[in-house]
């Protein structure tokens, strides 16, 4: 029997008009372009900044123009998974509003948190319903209002993110492309250096915790830094090693865009040169879930059918992982020559 595999059948991007450049950073803390720039690689970030507008909406603003150059219909569309970790509300789920806000009646949706690694570890989870048969139609919803969770008096995490956002159709292929393996861990004692102090069942919201500006990403950057460099090298080589892929055989590396010296360190690790590397942190910063489907659209026009692509991540929790897939369109007919990033 021919295996049934789970392939990217599109992809769109979403960013907010707006932009915090670092020079608007070196007004608001004690900071310097020359510092974030050889630090993290990021000159610029795009942030949300309309009243009552949430990660639902990036992902309609993403979904619409994906849906509408695939020629799906919202009835079609069967599970919609939503990889963010900044909900709109603690519940019900982003994937839920998503949906609605959307008029996709036939779903069911639920939302992954797994902090950056969330796009990897939702691609794993959908190509399962995918590949078990019960599931045709799979949208994907990735990204995050990081700017809803920033302090912007600490520099040591204000400078580093943005808000972005980007929308993945999923459909069953036997060709031989689609998602192939996955390579997921996690590791909760890594908690202790990057969360949120306040705001869930542990420290619910107060004026004490809001006093004491508890609701705010918290992040010791050297422990992240270095488990990052490991944990998408490691898993990058595992799935290599379990595809037999050379580095020669990889048409791109697409890595989670936290800081560019991490990026340089796990592609030469893995020894990629950095031009089949993808990377625009410089112009998003790190928008968390948003990274993967930034980078995918922007450089959907390169993208030929058959392509093998690795996808690498690593988040709070600790999560990470490497997912291998080969490329099923031919990215530079579905682009039109376009990058597909809506900016508005
Ligand atoms: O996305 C998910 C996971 N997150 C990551 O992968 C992020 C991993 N970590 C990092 O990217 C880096 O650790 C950071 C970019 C967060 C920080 O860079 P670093 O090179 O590790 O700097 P550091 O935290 O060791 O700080 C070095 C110095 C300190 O000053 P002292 O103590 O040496 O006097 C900081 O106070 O740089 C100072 N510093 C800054 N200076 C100017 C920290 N932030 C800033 C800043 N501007 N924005």
């Amino acid at each position: 029997m021919t295996q049934i595999r789970a392939a990217i059948a599109g992809i769109h991007g979403y960013v907010p008009k707006d932009l915090l450049t670092n020079a608007d950073l070196e007004q608001m803390v004690d900071t310097s372009d020359e510092w974030i720039t050889s630090r993290t690689g990021i000159k610029q970030r795009h942030i949300l900044k309309e009243p009552n507008t949430a990660v639902s909406d990036m992902g309609v603003r993403a979904a619409r123009p994906l849906l509408e150059k695939t020629g799906t219909s919202v009835d079609e569309i069967d599970l919609v998974i939503c990889a963010t970790s900044t909900p709109d509300l603690v519940f019900p789920s982003t994937a839920c509003l998503t949906a609605d806000k959307l008029g996709i009646k036939n779903a069911f949706c639920f939302d992954v948190m797994a902090a950056c690694s969330g796009l990897i570890y939702t691609l794993t989870t959908a190509s399962k319903f995918i590949e078990s048969g019960s599931h045709k139609c799979v949208l994907v919803i990735s990204g995050d209002k990081m700017s809803s969770i920033i302090d912007y008096t600490d520099r040591k995490t204000c400078v580093i993110f943005g808000d972005g956002c980007g929308a993945l159709l999923l459909k069953p292929t036997t060709d031989g492309t689609g998602i192939l393996d996955a390579e997921l861990q996690s590791d909760g004692s890594g908690a202790q250096y990057l969360h949120m102090k306040a705001g869930g069942s542990l420290k619910p919201a107060s004026h004490e915790t809001v006093d004491a500006r508890e609701h705010f990403v918290f992040q010791d950057g050297g422990p992240v830094f270095k488990r990052a460099v490991q944990g998408m090298s490691g898993t990058l080589r595992t799935v290599m090693q379990r595809n037999d892929l050379a580095a020669d055989d990889v048409a791109w590396v697409v890595p989670h865009q936290a800081n560019e010296r991490i990026i340089r360190s796990v592609a030469s690790m893995a020894d990629f040169p950095m031009e089949r590397v993808m990377m625009n942190i410089e112009r998003y910063g790190n928008t968390t879930n948003g990274t993967i489907p930034l980078c995918l659209a922007e450089w959907e026009k390169h993208l030929k059918s058959g392509d093998n692509i690795l996808l690498t991540a690593f988040g709070g929790g600790f999560t990470w992982g490497s997912v291998y897939l080969k490329w099923h369109y031919d990215g530079a007919a579905a682009s039109n020559g376009q990058t597909p990033i809506s900016v508005f």
